[in-house]
């Protein structure tokens, strides 16, 4: 919302031919506003409005990072990474829509997710935590960070609708979605079902709300 507060300036600047730097700033980086109307046209469908979906299995967006939000949508486009449901939407999208949507969808507010089974909550944190250094699991914090926030080029994960993260985990496992620079694959491969079940629970308890882009 601070995002689309900041183009309504922009556009201001703009009618009085300021070329000011948010505005360079905002070409180069994708414009929320338009990509609101990209959003409305097509994605509100799955991912509505603000970015939560109501519908299981369909990921969050809310507050996602920009960047790794272009480079998912570029990576469906070139068939680096595969999904039957996506594959038909992201095709509709041009290369300049791209930036404006990821702006779009990074710009809303995230709100908590939803623990469907609390009682493995215990050892979701554990393995998030510290990893399992007998299997040689790494902790996810050191990547995604202690809250699942993230950053541009780990996904930021808290509040994640749970049925997703677990059809990642095993995509990744099977090494059906291979555009993690390997490094996801390894890490999935090495969990035991448990771990996995009781990891994606934790992360949809995490409840860092607005995550900065570097
Ligand atoms: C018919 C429902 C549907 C529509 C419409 C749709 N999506 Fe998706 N989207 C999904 C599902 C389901 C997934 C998970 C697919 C997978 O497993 O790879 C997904 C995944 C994504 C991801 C990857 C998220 C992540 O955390 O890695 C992005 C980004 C995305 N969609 C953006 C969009 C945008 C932008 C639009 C509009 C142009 C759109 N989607 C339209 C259902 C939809
Ligand atoms: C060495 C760094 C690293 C560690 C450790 C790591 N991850 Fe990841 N994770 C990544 C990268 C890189 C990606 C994919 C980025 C991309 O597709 O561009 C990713 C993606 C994911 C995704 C997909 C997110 C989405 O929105 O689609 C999930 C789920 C995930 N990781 C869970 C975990 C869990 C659970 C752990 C701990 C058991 C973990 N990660 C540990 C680097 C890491």
């Amino acid at each position: 919302m601070r995002l689309l507060a900041i183009q309504s300036l922009v556009g201001v600047a703009g009618c009085v031919g300021v070329l000011s730097a948010p505005a360079l700033w905002a070409q180069t980086k994708g414009d929320p506003e338009i990509g609101a109307g990209i959003a409305a046209r097509v994605c509100v469908a799955c991912h509505a409005e603000d970015g939560t979906s109501p519908m299981p299995n369909t990921p969050r967006l809310a507050s996602q990072h920009a960047t790794y939000l272009v480079k998912q949508m570029k990576d469906y486009r070139a068939g680096r990474r595969t999904s039957e449901v996506m594959g038909n939407y992201i095709g509709g999208l041009s290369e300049e829509e791209i930036p404006h949507v990821a702006a779009y969808y990074a710009a809303q507010e995230a709100i908590p997710g939803v623990v469907t089974d609390p009682s493995v909550l215990k050892l979701g944190r554990r393995v998030y935590v510290d990893g399992n250094p007998g299997s040689g699991i790494p902790a996810c914090s050191g990547c995604h960070g202690d809250e699942g926030e993230g950053t541009r080029r780990f996904p930021r994960l808290a509040g994640q609708d749970v049925g997703y993260t677990l059809e990642q985990m095993r995509l990744y496992a099977a090494g059906e979605r291979t555009n993690d620079r390997g490094l996801m694959q390894t890490v999935a491969d090495r969990m035991s079902e448990a771990e996995t079940l009781a990891v994606a629970q934790y992360i949809a308890s995490l409840m860092v709300l607005d995550a900065e882009e570097e």
